[in-house]
């Protein structure tokens, strides 16, 4: 709404004009009209002046002002005085608001509300978390709702999986239900209770393993889950709200969600229309049973608000290196026995590729291992050859946009095929620094070198950044820096302790970085121009920082806050701290 200032301010020119217009004047009107129509203009705008903005945009890359009408950016300029335009002018530098294109908002959400593992250095630190977290939560741990918690890894159990009667903690424990992930979400550890529920013997299931007695990994994972009581729709609301809301705090304004079940989109629709939804969400629809066809369940969706998009599908290809999950062409350097196991065979991921692809859905494969990127890039090119009769794959690709999820180890010779078609990899920089530690280890030096974790490499195919949420934390500025430097955000260290960069060959620039957290995911969710830019037409969502980026000395880059975040012309989130008086020009 405008201001009284404002109104008064613009009343009288407009009177003026009103009696100018009398007076067809040929050489007055048309300038009393684009007066008039600047003026009038401003009703319908706001103008934002910054020090500096910069806007991603190759028309103006560097501005100060901006306007904001009806969501989305209207103007884009450099402040002239010539012309008195009402804004409201503030401290700090501008820079589009950011795009995680590899998250999980619910997980995230519940994590929040569960017992956080992370970090945890033995089974006896575990366990205290465990119950400092019961004592304020009596309610959980109930066949309604089972205690939940993530992080763990049994690497840091002196490399013994647990067992469910580790969970059997003093009599509080017993009979209790509790589920926990382990860090990278492909197993779960469970409790006795728990265990009770599931069928005897367990079934078998084929790209799963139930590695210890209280421990599902994978597709083994759904022998649990059948029983798992579903959160309420009340709580699963919270999960959001409080999810978007940390979010919002990172300067996240949107993000790839990748796997949203059929069941959840249609609570995201409603929720969507709120006014407490505040990140944009690409989804990636998953079916309820995995690795499917399902259209008859979801339907393509793009809100007016542009909150929520629905257009893509994830299929899975392998599990996860940490639990020698993800399939290898050849086995593992540290378990010569095994070369981690496919979730899908070849025929069925090229048939679902084919089949989603026709439907009209982008399609995003999870990929980690070499032999699981193989089968992705396989699925694509077979389907590609198909889909656009009389096109280059190329020119097919850039309709499809076909992307790879994780796309963390990969031959050379398909990192080639992927630079040929134009796949895009979409790449979490600190899976790279979390797992530099054993990463070697487990792929020996040669294939590390010249196949893991690649990021400049995958430069020119215009790579998308994510941290995978709740996986790793949330933080992009996290995730620039692992980028960057190729070291770890938490420690500023690489894999040897120092100061050089695992790998440092494969590092990028910060402007790389950034537009992997902004105009890449736009474009691998079919936004380009809409989202990670600050131009006319776009979604007017920017953040705001103490400093310019490039400014940032690297140390300081992995602690960097944001002051404010804005998400379609609104103010959603703003740091707590010294009051700055803004300054209103005019
Ligand atoms: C691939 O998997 C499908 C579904 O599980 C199965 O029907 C098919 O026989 C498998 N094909 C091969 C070649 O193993
Ligand atoms: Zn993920």
């Amino acid at each position: 709404m405008p201001s009284l200032s404002t109104l008064l301010f613009a009343s009288f020119p407009l009177l003026l004009i009103a009696i100018i217009w009398q007076n067809p004047d040929p050489i007055i009107k048309p300038i009393t009209g684009h007066i008039a129509f600047k003026i009038i203009r401003q009703f319908f705008e706001t103008t934002h002046c910054y020090v500096s903005v910069k806007t991603n945009s190759a028309r103006l890359p560097h501005a100060e002002c901006f306007s904001v009408s009806n969501g989305k950016f209207s103007r884009v300029f450099i402040d002239e005085t010539s012309f008195p335009v009402v804004k409201e002018a503030r401290k700090g530098h501008v820079i589009p608001g950011l795009w995680d294109g590899h998250g999980h908002l619910l997980p995230y959400g519940e994590l929040m509300d569960s017992v956080n593992l992370f970090g945890a250095q033995t089974m006896d630190g575990v366990k205290e978390r465990l119950v400092r977290y019961k004592a304020s939560r009596p309610e959980a741990g109930t066949a309604e709702q089972w205690l939940r918690g993530m992080g763990w890894d049994q690497a840091n159990f002196e490399g013994k999986w647990p067992v469910a009667k580790d969970l059997e903690i003093g009599d509080q424990f017993k009979d209790m239900y509790v589920m926990l992930d382990r860090v990278d979400v492909h197993c779960i550890w469970v409790s006795e209770k728990v265990l009770s529920l599931l069928p005897n013997p367990l079934p078998e299931v084929s790209g799963g393993e139930t590695p210890a007695k209280g421990v599902f990994c994978d597709n083994a994972m759904d022998i649990v889950m059948k029983y798992y009581p579903k959160p309420s729709k009340e709580r699963k609301t919270k999960f959001i709200k409080d999810a978007m809301w940390e979010l919002n705090k990172l300067g996240i304004v949107g993000v790839h969600d990748a796997g949203v079940f059929p069941s959840e989109l249609e609570l995201y629709e409603e929720l969507s229309a709120d006014e407490n939804w505040n990140v944009r969400v690409y989804a990636m629809m998953e079916c309820e049973t995995r690795n499917t066809f399902c259209p008859q369940d979801i339907a393509k969706i793009s809100t007016t608000n542009g909150m929520l998009h629905v257009r893509s599908v994830k299929l899975f290809a392998d599990g996860a290196l940490g639990s020698w999950g993800s399939a290898m062409i050849e086995p593992y350097s540290d378990k010569q026995s095994s070369s981690g196991s496919l979730l899908i065979n070849a025929t069925t991921l090229s048939k679902l590729t084919h089949e989603w692809a026709t439907a009209g859905y982008q399609v995003n494969i999870h990929a980690i291992g070499d032999l699981a990127n193989r089968l992705a890039v396989d699925a694509f090119e077979e389907a590609l050859k198909g889909l656009c009769p009389g096109s280059t794959l190329r020119e097919c690709q850039s309709q499809h946009r076909f992307r790879i999820e994780h796309a963390q180890i990969i031959h050379p010779d398909d990192q080639r095929r992927m630079a040929e078609l134009g796949i895009i990899p979409s790449i979490q920089p600190t899976h790279a620094t979390s797992d530099m530690p054993y990463a070697e280890t487990r792929l020996g030096k040669p294939r590390t070198e010249k196949e893991a974790y690649r990021m400049r490499s995958l430069l020119p195919l215009n790579p998308v950044f994510g941290s995978d949420f709740p996986v790793e934390p949330a933080d992009i500025f996290e995730g620039i820096y692992a980028a960057v430097t190729r070291r770890s955000p938490r420690t500023g260290l690489d894999a040897e302790g120092g100061t050089k960069g695992w790998y440092s060959s494969e590092t990028v620039t910060i402007e790389d970085a950034l537009e992997g957290f902004t105009v890449n995911p736009a474009y691998a969710a079919f936004l380009e121009g809409k989202a990670g830019v600050i131009e006319t037409g776009a979604y007017a969502d920017w953040i705001v920082l103490e400093e310019p980026l490039e400014a940032v000395d690297l140390e300081s880059l992995r602690k960097l806050k944001v002051k404010e975040t804005w998400v379609g012309g609104k103010r959603v989130y703003k740091r707590a701290g010294p009051e700055e008086a803004p300054w209103v020009q005019n």
